[in-house]
């Protein structure tokens, strides 16, 4: 039964990094309803109650307190919050497949029908079913199906409302989106689904950002967001590359493209590769929906992206090598960073995680430092516990190391007293910045000998 104090039950299953920050944001903004947000992991649910949240996000704890217990509520009963709610957000995880059909390329869906065939068992009025998580193109049929062959006379509409927030951004991401978008069939009863999901999101977000489309639109959009994205990192590594070939600076090439209001300037800093739980999996995802296509040209077109991308993270250690003497092993190397990105703790595809991995091949002796990542860090490397040191303190960590990589553009380590690094160093020092965050002419003037990436670099020998 609906909970009448409310103006409309919504419910979100999936309590991560999207289904917890985008309800935390809806109940905020529209205490008028009822919020809830379930999940299978109890120990993240009793997060989400707590003051220490299961995510780093920045400001998300003061929009979570503003709403949890008055219209916001975390719960592991998800058949009780199944049967309140009028609108089922789905934010389930979609992650790679690594079995059978597709493995390696395709979405793995079985975390998204799981929930789909529980909502049809518990259900005992109509609902609108809203895909959160990001799928591939044409999955709406399959839920309408799956949602729809029940014998109770229940009707579901499939929506898809994908999300587009960034992690470390998401507050500001979900507070002011560039867009937001809805898809649906167009036929009336999906119009009116659809008319119902903007009347959220018009609480708060301009009707000009507002987008509704065919719910197929909708979808793919998704991915193909991430792709160009994605896509544009992989095109400024590449020239990286050849920049460090012929003494051009990939900064000044960015600026000087990004001008054009044509190509813009966003999301064109050169990194040691992109990471993040999503491009790589959504790519791939891309790719093997183009082959089942057949169209074969597109997905080769659209896998570059990806093997660029582990081309750069290989390069980077590649180079480390050749300059380090061509040898790593037995030196100390630490790694300023382990988080995907700043200001989130999410380590999920970090380049760090295959540098620290090449690394421990060459047998050289790994240090991970990070403000937020540890955690996560010590769990991604288990099976190499016995090899690498976690040390919080930035200064502790480079204690005798013989090198210093950037994995993580942390704006703390541009702040850090690098003449008090510098003087517990092992000699010849190194700085490999894979974020080109600090500043090389300084570091060289300490001494250090700097490789920045697509820059010319400062060496002392
Ligand atoms: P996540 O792994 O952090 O969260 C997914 C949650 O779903 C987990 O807590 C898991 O326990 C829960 N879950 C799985 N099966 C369940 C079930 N049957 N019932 C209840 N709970 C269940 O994942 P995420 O990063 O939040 O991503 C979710 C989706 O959103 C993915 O499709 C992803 O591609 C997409 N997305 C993610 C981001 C991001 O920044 N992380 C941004 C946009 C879109
Ligand atoms: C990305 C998209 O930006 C979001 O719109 C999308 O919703 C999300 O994926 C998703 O679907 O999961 P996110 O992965 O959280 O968000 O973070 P980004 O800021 O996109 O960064 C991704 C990776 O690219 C990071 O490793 C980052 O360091 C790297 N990056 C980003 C670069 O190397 N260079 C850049 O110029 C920008």
């Amino acid at each position: 039964m609906s909970d009448t104090r409310f103006s409309k039950n919504i419910l979100c299953i999936g309590a991560g990094y999207v289904g917890g920050p985008t309800m935390a944001v809806i109940a905020a903004k529209c205490p008028q309803y009822k919020v809830t947000v379930v999940d299978i992991n109890a120990a993240r649910i009793d997060a989400w109650n707590s003051d220490n949240l299961p995510i780093y996000e920045p400001g998300l704890l003061d929009v979570v307190k503003q709403a949890r217990g008055r219209n916001l509520f975390f719960s592991t009963d998800i058949d009780a919050a199944i049967r309140e709610a009028q609108i089922i957000f789905v934010s389930v995880n979609t992650p790679t497949k690594t079995f059978g059909e597709g493995a390696g390329k395709a979405a793995d869906l079985q975390y998204w029908e799981l929930t789909a065939r529980n909502i049809v068992k518990v259900a005992t009025s109509d609902k609108i079913i809203i895909e959160k998580s990001t799928l591939p193109v044409k999955t709406a049929e399959a839920m309408g199906r799956i949602l729809n062959a029940n014998e109770k006379g229940i009707k579901f509409e499939v929506l898809s409302n994908p999300e587009f927030l960034a992690e470390g951004t998401a507050v500001s991401d979900l507070e002011k989106p560039d867009r937001v978008l809805i898809g649906s069939q167009l036929t009336p009863e999906g119009i009116k689904a659809r008319d119902e999901v903007v009347e959220i999101y018009a609480n708060w977000v301009p009707d000009e950002k507002i987008l509704t489309s065919n719910i197929w639109s909708s979808e793919l959009s998704k991915l193909v967001a991430n792709a160009f994205l994605a896509q544009r990192i992989s095109s400024i590594n590449s020239i990286s590359a050849l920049c460090e070939k012929t003494d051009a600076n990939v900064s000044e090439v960015s600026r000087a493209i990004g001008m054009d209001t044509r190509i813009g300037n966003k999301f064109l800093s050169s990194s040691v590769g992109f990471g993040g739980s999503c491009f790589q999996k959504d790519i791939l995802n891309l790719v093997y929906i183009c082959q089942s296509y057949g169209l074969s040209e597109v997905a080769d077109y659209w896998e570059r992206v990806v093997l660029m991308n582990e081309y750069q993270k290989r390069r980077f250690v590649q180079n480390m090598l050749k300059v380090m003497f061509n040898t790593v092993a037995g030196k100390k190397i630490a790694l300023f960073g382990f988080a995907f990105k700043a200001d989130t703790g999410d380590t999920r595809e970090s380049p760090a995680i295959d540098v620290a991995k090449q690394l421990l091949e060459e047998h050289a002796k790994v240090v991970i430092t990070d403000p937020q990542a540890l955690n996560n860090a010590k769990i991604d490397l288990a099976a190499y516990a016995d090899k690498i040191e976690f040390i919080e303190d930035p200064y502790e960590a480079a204690k005798g190391a013989h090198a210093i990589a950037v994995m993580t553009e942390w704006k703390e380590y541009k702040a850090l007293d690098y003449k008090r690094i510098f003087s517990g160093m092992e000699r010849p020092s190194f700085v490999f910045d894979g974020r080109n965050i600090l500043n090389h002419e300084e570091l060289f003037n300490i001494g250090f000998n700097v490789f920045p990436l697509g820059q010319p670099n400062h060496k002392h020998f």
